[in-house]
């Protein structure tokens, strides 16, 4: 019986264990958990989502504190167009980042920053070609271009000197979504170095409609758009994503001509994810019933989430002073929208709801927003309960290699804390 462990991916020359670990906004998949993924062979994503918020984090860096005493007087404004990134410390930001990212890897294996392209940061261009051009002149191994794919993105950064060798990736959710971007970037002569196809069951924003994604079926998407590849003579490693809980699994793609797999939410349990301990534990009790798709994201994507998510129904101002990541280039979220109709239906409320939107920025900087795959009630049949009723966390080293070396549908728990295996 084959294991991940039997197959390889290869980038040119990199051989490497085909196992991605997906990109998770907003520094859930950590700079740690990534370089977990590169020491083991594999490859790892950080995510740029909101990195000014995540370099102060890290870094101690000032830049909300900063960016948001300059647009003071503007919080109680609804218009939020003038409310711009400098670009100078968005380079910065993403420089500390992913260049200390990068000078901590070791090991054989890749680096990639996830790039969620609905951050449309009020000024969707040139946010967007700062953010891919820092990246790579910080060093990254490659960039998956992700939710709200920008056709443009590939000629953004055509004239860097690393267009050609860094390792540039898309996610997409259909056939046609994929023939849509080789036919916009045809020009360039640059295929893409891979293609994530992630299927209805993944976590973050999702390529399906929020009432029809149980429909559609990862193995059928990828067998499509595998036939189409080989029809057009396209050589584009293929990496599914969504749903993929065990090594088997994985495995099942991988025969049928996957070079790897893209995982997320069983990481979402292990010590190095960005997650505080606290919600780690609210991952794990879910049971299916606790996870839903809705619509609350501005970003117009479903984003599938726990129900308990305390971003749901909360009503705060919009910060877009501080964070202001949705904006549309024109100073519009869907967020502050909602929010404002919401003040005039109650002009006397101290507190309100939103029920339609959530102001996603806040959400997530506060890690409120507790977005998960569809398969994060089966977490906790990977780990032991504590004798506190707690649940163990996993390290990201177990994980991957239960990924890499399990078989027959089998999930290895993790040594007992205080056990003779420790
Ligand atoms: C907590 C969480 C956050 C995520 N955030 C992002 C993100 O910011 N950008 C993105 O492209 N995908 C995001 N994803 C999707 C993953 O990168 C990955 O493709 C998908 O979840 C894989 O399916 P799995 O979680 O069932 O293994 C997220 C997934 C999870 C679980």
């Amino acid at each position: 019986m084959k294991c991940v462990d039997d197959f390889r991916l290869r980038f040119g020359k990199h051989e490497l264990v085909p196992i991605m670990i997906g990109g998770m906004g907003v520094d859930i998949s950590t700079a740690d958990l990534a370089l977990e993924a590169a020491r083991l062979g594999g490859i790892g994503h950080i995510s740029d989502a909101m990195v000014q918020t995540v370099s102060d984090r890290r870094f101690k860096t000032h830049f909300v504190k900063e960016k948001t005493k300059l647009y003071k007087y503007n919080v109680a404004s609804s218009d939020k167009s003038e409310v711009l990134f400098d670009l100078g410390r968005l380079t910065e930001a993403t420089h500390n980042h992913v260049g200390r990212a990068m000078a901590a890897k070791r090991g054989d294996g890749l680096i990639f920053v996830n790039c969620m392209e609905k951050l449309t940061m009020n000024a969707p261009r040139e946010t967007l070609r700062v953010r891919l051009s820092t990246a790579l002149d910080a060093g990254i191994d490659g960039i998956t271009l992700s939710a709200g794919l920008h056709l443009g993105s590939f000629a953004l950064i055509a004239d860097h000197p690393r267009f050609r060798d860094a390792k540039l990736g898309i996610i997409v959710s259909s056939l046609r979504a994929l023939q849509i971007f080789l036919r916009k970037n045809a020009r360039l002569d640059r295929l893409p170095d891979y293609v994530v196809v992630e299927g209805p069951l993944a976590g973050g924003h999702l390529g399906f409609g929020a009432d029809d994604w149980m429909q559609y079926d990862l193995h059928t998407i990828v067998a499509e758009i595998l036939q189409y590849l080989q029809a057009e003579k396209l050589d584009i490693p293929l990496i599914p994503a969504g749903g993929i809980f065990t090594g088997s699994d994985a495995v099942s793609f991988l025969e049928t001509g996957a070079s790897a797999v893209q995982v997320a939410t069983r990481f979402t349990a292990t010590r190095e994810c960005g997650l505080p301990d606290k919600v780690k534990q609210e991952y794990f009790k879910a049971s299916e019933e606790d996870i839903e798709v809705n619509m609350i994201s501005p970003t117009g994507y479903p984003m599938r989430m726990l129900k308990s998510s305390p971003a749901i129904g909360a009503g705060i101002r919009p910060n877009c002073e501080a964070y202001g990541y949705l904006l549309d280039g024109m100073g519009n979220c869907a967020y502050i929208t909602a929010y404002n109709r919401e003040v005039a239906a109650h002009p006397n409320a101290k507190k309100i709801s939103v029920k339609d939107k959530t102001c996603l920025c806040t959400a997530m900087r506060n890690f409120d927003c507790w977005t998960c795959g569809h398969y994060t009630y089966r977490i906790k049949d990977t780990t032991r309960r504590l004798a506190d009723g707690s649940y163990q966390l996993l390290s990201a080293e177990h994980v991957f290699r239960d990924y890499q070396f399990s078989t027959d549908q089998k999930i290895a728990l993790p040594p007992e804390v205080g056990g003779a295996n420790v």
